[in-house]
């Protein structure tokens, strides 16, 4: 079986980390495009370098556009990288950014079968971005992998319930894979001067909170009164509307720091402060409280027993989630899966392989 994935975005190098090895592990072979949505190394290459990504085979270098016009790059540059490709069995896409879409449109277009893995994630706001990449995406794809059952849920609300698999979610498998090596190789004292549980980490990155200059202000502003100091490592786009605003002295701004280094951070830290999806589940795996910065998740289960509690702009609201986030104020915990998504994801596809072509 011959599996095209696209990747382009930070998040979706976390996964592919694992799921390109269970692929591999099931005789799939996998040719990985990056699109080139993320360029920064620290976003792109520092992360597939030190994940042990198989280098990707090309990068479409679509770079920074408006949304459609970075969307249409990808699909063209696609669908001409697969004009000479060969036949592939499959089109993998992860997530919900704009080359989860690129890939997933090329691909229905050619008729190559869609595996969507993190499929049925909603956030019910289509004034996101990402809401209108996943819906488009799971209506267009033909195995849709959910991390949870209210993904699952949401499927079949929409109507889509074939080709639909509860496998878990592959960032608890690289929690898994990568703690106790984040822990060797990142022992705390090497990432921050902070004892462990006197500090907060925060990420701002979202649209709705770097592109505005008032909100952005507000936000910033209420980390400089938490009490604690905040490291906030800033996304590109972060840093540079941080640019033009008072910075409070109790926030440190660094760049992106690669995944062993934010999961040592995350690990050790009083409260996590974040509008990304991927970080609510990490502090909610490591058993860190998260106050996450938007009026609303697709990850519900983590709201269970307080450990994740959304807020919006309001100084006051983050002020009062931040301090109900001390861990007396959490009921015990239940880790969601094994940890075992991505073998979950490589047996359905190969047993797919193995029915249709195999008697052949
Ligand atoms: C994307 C995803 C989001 C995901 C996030 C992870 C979409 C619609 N959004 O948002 O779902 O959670 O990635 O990080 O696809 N920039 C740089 N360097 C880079 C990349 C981006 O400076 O390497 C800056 C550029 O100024 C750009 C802005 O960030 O204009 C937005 O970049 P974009 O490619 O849309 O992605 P993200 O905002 O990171």
């Amino acid at each position: 079986m011959r599996v095209c994935t696209l990747v382009g975005a930070r998040p979706q190098f976390v996964k592919a980390s694992v799921v390109s090895g269970a692929l591999q592990r099931a005789g799939i072979e996998e040719t990985i495009v990056h699109s080139g949505q993320h360029y920064d190394d620290a976003l792109s290459a520092h992360i597939i370098e030190e994940l042990g990504i198989t280098q990707p085979h090309t990068n479409l270098r679509v770079g920074s556009l408006p949304h459609g016009q970075q969307t249409g790059l990808m699909m063209h540059r696609l669908d001409a990288f697969l004009d000479n490709a060969g036949q592939f069995d499959a089109v993998l896409v992860y997530g919900d950014t704009n080359s989860t879409l690129a890939g997933a449109l090329v691909a229905a277009k050619r008729h190559i079968p869609v595996a969507h893995v993190e499929a049925g994630l909603r956030s019910f706001d289509r004034s996101m971005p990402e809401e209108i990449n996943r819906v488009v995406t799971d209506h267009i794809s033909t195995w849709l992998f959910c991390p949870t059952s209210s993904a699952v849920n949401n499927l079949s609300v929409e109507g889509i319930r074939r080709g639909v698999f509860h496998v878990g979610d592959v960032m608890l498998d690289a929690v898994k894979a990568f703690s106790d090596l984040a822990g060797r190789m990142y022992p705390l004292h090497m990432v921050t001067r902070h004892s462990p549980g006197t500090y907060i980490v925060a990420t701002i990155h979202r649209p709705v909170n770097n592109q505005s200059h008032a909100r952005l202000s507000r936000i910033v502003d209420t980390l400089g009164h938490l009490g604690n100091p905040v490291i906030l490592p800033a996304h590109p786009a972060t840093a540079k509307a941080l640019e033009s605003l008072a910075v409070p002295e109790s926030v440190e701004v660094i760049g992106p720091v690669g995944y062993l280094k934010m999961c040592t951070l995350i690990r050790h830290a009083k409260c996590v402060v974040t509008d990304s999806g991927g970080l609510q589940k990490e502090a909610y795996w490591h058993r860190v409280p998260c106050v996450t910065l938007r009026p609303e998740t697709e990850w519900p289960e983590t709201l269970q027993g307080g450990w994740n509690t959304c807020v919006n702009d309001n100084p006051d609201e983050i002020l009062l989630a931040v301090e109900r986030s001390r861990p007396e104020h959490q009921q015990p915990f239940g880790m969601p899966g094994e940890g075992t998504a991505s073998e979950g994801i490589a047996q359905v596809l190969s047993k797919y392989w193995q029915r249709n072509y195999m008697a052949e």
